[in-house]
């Protein structure tokens, strides 16, 4: 066993093949208690994620984890799913088998409150989807952000190029209005954003080396990262691909690896014609804190410590 503490998590997601690697980030670290995963819309249907959700865990080895299906559609707009980026199945079109177990009876929402009460003050939680299901959550259990250690959050674009048009990222903008719930919450957030993830990317060389790691968890990740690295040769021009949710994984169990962040309050932009689901953190010498709590929006991460410790992963 790791000498590390225990640390005990609840992670919101929409699989997804960058969640499914953040899900086997935190699945092969004995020291990561996974308390309970919850499924969201966004890079395929709650149906779909939610069956990934299983898929994965088995896969990785924590078939024990409740998955609890959440949102199937944003607070007030209608859904936009990305197939084109995860594959029609969400996993890059590559077949795992049924899951043998079953969602649980609770909403994500539920869980995650349930959760929450159940160990105040010690639950993490990693939402690597859009945040709807935090939102309903904390509409459940107003103290959540107090009773929640951190909250680690893959999304936004704050000062670099969005993903979805050319101001927002898919996770915002995929439901602004509970974007700007969570942000305005007073979480102990860390926002893990466009910033970093799109300069923290597994390589060609990286994912050749994958590619030599024997068994099912290595071979099957591998198939699914062939997918979405080709989505993003149509990106970067060359083969290699954006890490966000397991860099955003990473963040939440090996906080040592951020190098630089900086503290700004985050708000999310609902009403601009160009710029809705734009990350808009105020960073005037003096913002103010005590209209909103700043989070930490990590700037720069020590990334090969991170390939080598998401390979190390998956073997
Ligand atoms: O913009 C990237 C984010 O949107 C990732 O979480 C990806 O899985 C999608 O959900
Ligand atoms: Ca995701």
């Amino acid at each position: 066993m790791s000498d590390r503490e225990t640390t005990r998590v609840f992670v919101d997601c929409d699989p997804g093949i960058d969640d499914a690697v953040a899900l086997a980030y935190l699945a092969a670290r004995p020291e990561v208690e996974i308390l309970g995963v919850g499924a969201v819309f966004g890079n395929n249907t709650v149906a779909v994620t939610a069956q990934n959700a299983l898929r994965l865990l088995e896969l990785y080895g924590r078939p024990e984890v409740p998955v609890a299906v959440g949102a199937e559609r944003p607070l007030v707009q209608a859904p936009r799913l990305a197939e084109h980026v995860h594959g029609g199945n969400g996993l890059g079109d590559v077949e795992l088998p049924d899951p043998k177990g079953e969602p649980v009876a609770e909403s994500a929402a539920e869980l995650l409150v349930r959760l929450a009460r159940e160990n105040p003050g010690e639950l993490d939680v990693l939402a690597v989807g859009p945040l709807t299901n935090v939102a309903l959550a904390i509409g459940l259990e107003p103290r959540l952000p107090q009773l929640v250690r951190r909250l680690v959050v893959m999304g936004g674009a704050v000062e670099v190029a969005g993903n979805v048009g050319s101001h927002a990222e898919a996770n915002i903008v995929n439901d602004p209005e509970a974007a700007e719930a969570v942000f305005a919450a007073g979480f102990d957030l860390d926002l893990v954003a466009l910033d970093i993830t799109m300069k923290t990317v597994a390589t060609a060389e990286w994912l050749d080396r994958l590619k030599e790691v024997p068994g099912d968890r290595a071979e099957r990740t591998s198939a699914f990262l062939d997918f979405y690295a080709e989505f993003y040769k149509g990106i970067f021009g060359l083969r290699q691909c954006a890490m966000h949710d397991p860099l955003a994984a990473a963040v939440l169990a090996d906080p040592h690896l951020v190098t630089e962040a900086f503290e700004a309050p985050v708000r999310v932009e609902l009403t601009g014609t160009l710029t809705r689901g734009m990350t808009v953190a105020d960073r005037r010498p003096r913002p103010r804190t005590d209209e909103r709590r700043a989070c930490r929006v990590v700037t720069s991460v020590s990334e090969d410590a991170f390939l080598d410790l998401m390979l190390d992963a998956l073997r």
